[in-house]
Order: structure tokens, then sequence, then C-alpha cells
């Protein structure tokens, strides 16, 4: 085995709350984050997970913190950040939420309903900011250009690499057993994971950042 790292793990759904019973939301069920922190315990890493809402259970001798909101998410995820040696964000993190949260349930007036939605943080692009020997990876659910999409997401959120993937392929997607995956590398390059499942995925991950890791850790030496 290599040296163990702290991985930290983000998984699962964000809720933005409307008033106290509604909320926005989407369909992560945070499967694939919680195939990664399992990758990463069997192969003796130390894991913390930040999970947002899911019924899934967590695999053992992971050290969980759970979140709701997208702005829970980001603050659960850089006060873990500058401990740990890999950051794999997987989470489905709302980009948007109500500029409002009413504090009582809303009533309905027949009327059609206008919400003012604003962005929130963008948790990766903030950690990248306070990299010091951390590797990042992304996760991409595209729809549509999907490598190209995911290319600009590697460069733009300044990854060490990225797991495309094709949300619209049929046999895969979210809350399903596998994930039509590409993997995108800073370097530029790129590999066809085909119609991957979640566990051997999850796998693959661990094992590129046990790669990536170690040849931070060399630069970091030099
Ligand atoms: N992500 C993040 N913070 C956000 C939104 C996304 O850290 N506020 C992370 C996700 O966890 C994922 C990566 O950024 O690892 C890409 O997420 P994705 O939803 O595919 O893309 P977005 O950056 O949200 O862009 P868009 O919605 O325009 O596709």
């Amino acid at each position: 085995m290599s040296t163990p790292l702290r991985v930290l793990v983000s998984a699962g759904p964000t809720r933005e709350f409307i008033d106290p019973v509604r909320f926005v939301s989407n369909p992560s069920t945070g499967r694939m984050g919680l195939a990664v922190c399992a990758a990463a315990a069997a192969a003796g890493h130390c894991v913390t997970l930040v999970l947002g809402p899911t019924h899934l259970a967590v695999p053992a001798g992971v050290q969980v913190i759970t979140v709701v909101s997208a702005a829970e998410m980001h603050d659960a995820v850089l006060a873990q950040f500058d401990a740990c040696d890999v950051l794999v964000m997987t989470a489905a993190v709302a980009d948007y939420r109500p500029a409002t949260t009413a504090t009582k349930k809303q009533h309905k007036t027949g009327a059609p309903l206008t919400l003012t939605m604003e962005p929130t943080a963008d948790i990766l692009m903030a950690a990248a900011a306070r990299v010091q020997r951390q590797v990042l990876i992304g996760f991409a659910a595209e729809t549509g250009a999907v490598l190209a999409s995911a290319a600009k997401k590697l460069r733009e959120k300044h990854l060490d690499m990225i797991i495309a993937n094709d949300v619209q392929c049929a046999e895969a997607g979210f809350g399903a057993e596998r994930l039509r995956a590409w993997a995108l590398w800073r370097d530029g390059a790129e590999r066809d994971l085909g119609l991957a499942d979640k566990s051997a995925l999850a796998t693959f991950i661990v094992a590129e950042a046990e790669r990536l890791a170690g040849e931070r850790m060399q630069d970091v030496n030099i």
C-alpha cells in the first residue's frame, strides 16, 4: 500500500430552502461519493466525507460531516481542506439558491410564483485558491458536449483531474449503478472509461489520487 493519504470527499445533493417546507434540489443520491469513500478506506486512507441529504449508508471507518445547503457544504469542505491531501468533489452542489428564505410556510394564492435565485459560491474554486499540496479531483455531470464542457471546468477550477459523465446516457446517470465516463487530466491527457461501474470507477479514482499525490509530494520536496 502507498502512504496513507487524508482524503476529503463531498457527496450527495444540497437543498436550498424556499420556506420551511419546500426546497430546490437535484436527483443526486451520493452513491458515487460513497463508493469513493469505500475504496479510499479499503486502501487504508483516512477518509472524511461531507455529505448532503441522502438515505444511503456511509461505509465503516469514514468520518462524516452532514450538511444540507450549498453554503453549509462550502464551509464544511473548506474547514477540512487545509488538513487534507486530496479533495474529491462528487457532490451535486446547487448553483443557485432562493435569494430569500421565508421563515413561515408560504401559502398558495393561485397566482404564478416567481422565485429570485442568487448564485452560490463555487467550492472547488475556493479550494483551488488556497491549494498548497492538495490534489483536486472534480466531476462534471454533462448533457451535450460532455468532453468540451468538462475540459473547461478542469481548466477554470484548476483541477488535477476531472471525471466527465454523460447524465443523458440511457444506462447511466444519477442514482444508477454505472456512469458513462471519461477521465481528463490537467496535462491534456484523456481516457474513455466506457460504461463504468461506480465501485470500479471509485477504485480508479483512488489509484489516480495516490499517483497524483505522490507526484505532488515530490514537487513540494524539490
Ligand atoms: N462544484 C463546486 N461548487 C459548486 C458547484 C459545483 O465545487 N457551487 C463542483 C462539483 O462538485 C463538481 C464540479 O464542481 O466536482 C463540477 O460541477 P458541475 O455541476 O458539473 O458544474 P458547475 O461548475 O456547477 O457548472 P454548470 O452548472 O454550469 O455545468
